[in-house]
């Protein structure tokens, strides 16, 4: 099983994490897409990569200062491109109310990268209850950097699909140690360097791999013949459908 995940959405066409970028994997028959959430200051849940507002909207200053109310007043679109005028932060219940109906399934990626321990106890909190409302048949898997946040995740909801990331200068000896102390069944590394004893050595000690970020072919089409199960990529439209697993 080869899977494309779309990266942030399909984030080479539309402002990265927000619903018009998750939306567009319906046009290319993209299943599986990942997007970055972290929890505002009235314990709101949105989907964000930066803990500034200053890279993908009009505004600037920390995500965390904001409340739900916010969100109306703030464009996510513009700095793409005028067709996205307008677009907003997506909150988490949107993003599963989405999924539900485009029957997409998600990466979601954990980041509270700028909040205090208390935050990201409610963070999980909030994740764990959004996804009771997915939808029968709905897939999902929950990552982060921080192998605290996922253990404190796994503890909260065991049935829940976890995946350690990794960049590859913390890729040492220890990975698994950490993997199996998160109870990860997937490992999420970094691209760049990645070697075949690497992933053999992943896919020996029975884990998933799959692989970020990859947008050229190549590449992509060499992680798959050494066992990767997956990549994550800014150009899901560029893979055609013999690498899709539906
Ligand atoms: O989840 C894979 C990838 O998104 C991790 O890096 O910085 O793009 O969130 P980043
Ligand atoms: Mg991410």
């Amino acid at each position: 099983m080869r899977t494309i995940f779309a990266h942030r959405g399909v984030s080479s066409l539309a402002p990265e994490n927000t619903l018009s970028a998750i939306k567009l994997c319906t046009d290319y028959q993209v299943r599986w897409f990942e997007c970055d959430i972290d929890i505002l200051q009235d314990d709101t849940i949105v989907l964000s990569h930066d803990s500034t507002l200053d890279r993908c909207t009009n505004r600037s200053g920390p995500l965390f200062e904001l409340n739900r109310q916010d969100l109306d007043q703030i464009d996510a679109g513009s700095w793409f491109s005028d067709e996205y005028c307008g677009e907003r932060i997506p909150t988490l219940d949107q993003l599963i109310a989405q999924m539900n109906q485009y029957q997409l399934n998600a990466n979601i990626e954990i980041k509270s990268g700028d909040v205090s321990a208390e935050a990201c106890r409610r963070l999980l909190a909030g994740l764990d209850r959004a996804l009771n409302q997915l939808n029968d048949g709905r897939e999902y898997i929950i990552s982060s950097f921080n192998p605290m946040l996922l253990a404190e995740f796994k503890r909260l909801r065991p049935q829940a699909p976890v995946a350690c990331l990794f960049e590859n200068h913390t890729l040492n000896d220890d990975w698994h140690v950490i993997m199996e102390w998160t109870g990860a069944e997937y490992i999420h590394p970094q691209n760049e360097g990645l070697t075949q004893q690497q992933v053999q050595l992943f896919k020996s000690k029975g884990y998933q791999v799959n692989v970020w970020t990859v947008n050229a072919k190549d590449r992509a089409n060499q992680l798959f013949n050494w066992g990767v199960d997956g990549i994550f990529t800014d150009f899901p439209q560029n893979f055609s459908s013999k690498y899709r697993e539906d």
